[in-house]
């Protein structure tokens, strides 16, 4: 394809703060004490049936897979991290605030907590790099919890409180704030399949977590605005593209349920108050019901399917919103990182076929920057997303070789 990413694209990577800062003291931690040996235990049921099972099997049957403990040290070891971030030719950043440090105990802000992210900002623009700000990537401060967590209408409240003080207190550095990380992740997981915290499964209390966590993202909306106009804000979501498992006659109608409740639902409902649309995009998904599903393509570690032209499906149907798209997360977990560089390349062509067809795609972050810990359904440390290895018994950071293949696309060498 002739085609060259704009001028002034966001080019980088992702993390979340509880799987990568280490030393986190909120629900999520409690809630992995509480079941690593359980998850242990299960870990053949869960993940025997994927290719390199024997090769995980240890770690994966080891209940301290399943609990972040110091995670990467990347509380301690930003500087470090971002000069890698900084050799790689990236220009921006996506990493997400803890509450839990910010507000330990309800209405008491931990000062020294907030000096912490003042400074990984500053860490970050005196790189050149422009940081991406997630607001809220799943994880309460214990008290949250104790009340209920998004279960209850106070906690909307709460998090609003939280968000007007650290967005005050961090905005002169900060252009881009995306308020919630994957609400349809979230909810489908900790209240649909109980599979994260808190590990509930009913369908009302997700249906009520759900549009807590919608008002909380329009309020957020005006909340940063009054502080500062000038600034972006989004929202970064779980989008899947959805084909039917086979041509079922129902299977199509389901599909279109499906896609809509998923993909489009929660943003309808945002309305006007979004600046901005980050799309998580990771892989495709049959659904339907009866008979074989069609066959998979290639598979990460995690056996998901790698269906690269899914990120350009998904980026045209959000064309109708009409604003401005960031790939917020896109990524594979490839232990020997014998995919990642064919992964990034390919899915970069698929979003700069959607650029040069009109959308208007800003921004590329690639999940991860670091292996981390994997807590979407708790499935801990052995999954490896990261450009950068992590040796978790040293911690030594080892730059993978399809981080230098993604540079080279940024510095515009190997044309798409
Ligand atoms: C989440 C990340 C996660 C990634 C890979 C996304 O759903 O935002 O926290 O690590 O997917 O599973």
């Amino acid at each position: 394809m002739n085609f060259q990413f704009p001028k002034n694209f966001y080019w980088g990577s992702a993390t979340s703060a509880h799987q990568v800062e280490g030393g986190n003291h909120n629900d999520w931690s409690e809630w992995e004490k509480e079941n690593a040996k359980r998850l242990a235990r299960e870990a053949e049921g869960r993940f025997g049936y994927l290719s390199n099972w024997t090769k995980i099997k240890i770690e994966a049957q080891n209940p301290q897979n399943y609990i972040s403990g110091r995670a990467c040290d990347h509380y301690n070891r930003y500087e470090e991290d971002f000069d890698i971030v900084k050799s790689l030719g990236h220009n921006a950043h996506r990493f997400s605030i803890e509450w839990s440090r910010i507000e330990p105990e309800e209405g008491k802000f931990n000062e020294k907590e907030i000096e912490h992210y003042r400074n990984v900002i500053k860490a970050l623009r005196a790189r050149g790099i422009e940081p991406f700000v997630t607001l809220w990537h799943w994880t309460q401060p214990i008290w949250i919890a104790d009340i209920g967590g998004w279960e209850n209408k106070k906690t909307i409240d709460h998090f609003l409180r939280y968000i007007e003080k650290i967005v005050g207190e961090l905005k002169e550095n900060v252009k881009f704030w995306i308020v919630l990380n994957e609400p349809n992740i979230y909810t489908g997981f900790g209240f649909v399949k109980g599979s994260h915290p808190p590990g509930r499964r009913n369908i009302f209390k997700a249906l009520k977590v759900y549009l807590n966590l919608l008002k909380t993202q329009k309020r957020s909306y005006e909340i940063i605005h009054k502080i500062d106009q000038d600034v972006e804000v989004g929202i970064a979501n779980s989008f899947m593209h959805f084909e039917e498992k086979n041509n079922f006659f129902l299977n199509k109608s389901i599909k279109n349920i499906v896609n809509y409740f998923w993909n489009f639902w929660f943003l309808n409902k945002i309305g006007k108050e979004l600046d901005f649309i980050g799309c998580n995009y990771y892989s495709r998904q049959l659904v339907g019901i009866i008979g074989k599903k069609v066959g998979l393509g290639e598979v990460s570690d995690l056996g998901w399917e790698i269906f690269p032209r899914g990120i350009y499906l998904v980026i045209k149907k959000l064309k109708k919103y009409k604003k401005p798209i960031y790939i917020t997360e896109s990524g594979i977990a490839d232990a020997n990182d014998e995919k990642r560089a064919k992964f990034i390349k390919d899915h970069l062509f698929w979003v700069g076929m959607a650029i040069k067809e009109g959308s208007d795609v800003r921004g590329y972050f690639h999940w991860s920057l670091l292996d981390n810990f994997e807590f979407p359904e708790a499935r801990g440390f052995w999954p490896r997303f990261g450009l950068v290895e992590i040796n978790y018994e040293t911690m030594e950071r080892k730059i993978r070789s399809s981080a230098w293949e993604y540079k080279k696309i940024i510095d515009g060498k190997d044309l798409l």
